[in-house]
């Protein structure tokens, strides 16, 4: 076991782990934050993406080693005083979920889309969702979600 000092939403952390737990399950295990999922372990699926530095990251294989001295955010940490933030509040107005399951990754993975293009495409929000795969096809409301937030300036205007 080892001491790691994590950053997570903005709280500094020493977690006790074997330095090659993936980060996912120090998230889960250890802090709690159950919002980012264990989907395929593979690093094929995108339920288990988080924020590190900014960028959206698969968290389910890489080692919690690999993240000390890192900001990780997870989707717990997108709310604004309490509140869901632009993109949270784009999924819910559209019901851009079925069973939940990929939600945070596609929100995570959205927030860091609209914190660097507030006005994405089409191609450009393909692109940035490819690697997340929904297994019970809100994949349409999901889109209709985002590209109505970009139509309204994105998350610069929360
Ligand atoms: Fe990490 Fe599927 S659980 S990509």
């Amino acid at each position: 076991m080892t001491t790691i000092k994590l950053q997570v939403n903005g709280t500094p952390h020493d977690v006790e782990v074997d330095a090659a737990t993936p980060l996912l399950f120090v998230l889960r295990n250890e802090m709690g934050l159950t919002g980012a999922k264990l989907g395929c372990g593979l690093e094929q699926c995108g339920a288990c993406t988080v924020l590190v530095d900014g960028e959206p990251v698969l968290s389910c294989v890489r080692a919690v080693s690999e993240f000390a001295g890192n900001q990780i955010q997870t989707v717990e940490g997108l709310a604004e005083n309490g509140n869901p933030n632009k993109v949270q509040q784009a999924f819910i107005a559209e019901n851009a979920a079925q069973c939940g399951y990929c939600t945070s990754g596609l929100v995570i993975a959205t927030t860091a889309l609209m914190e660097r293009n507030p006005k994405p495409s089409r191609s450009d929000i393909n692109e940035a969702l490819a690697d997340h795969l929904c297994r019970c096809g809100s994949h349409v409301r999901v889109l209709k979600a985002i590209e109505k937030l970009s139509s309204v300036g994105g998350s610069d205007d929360r």
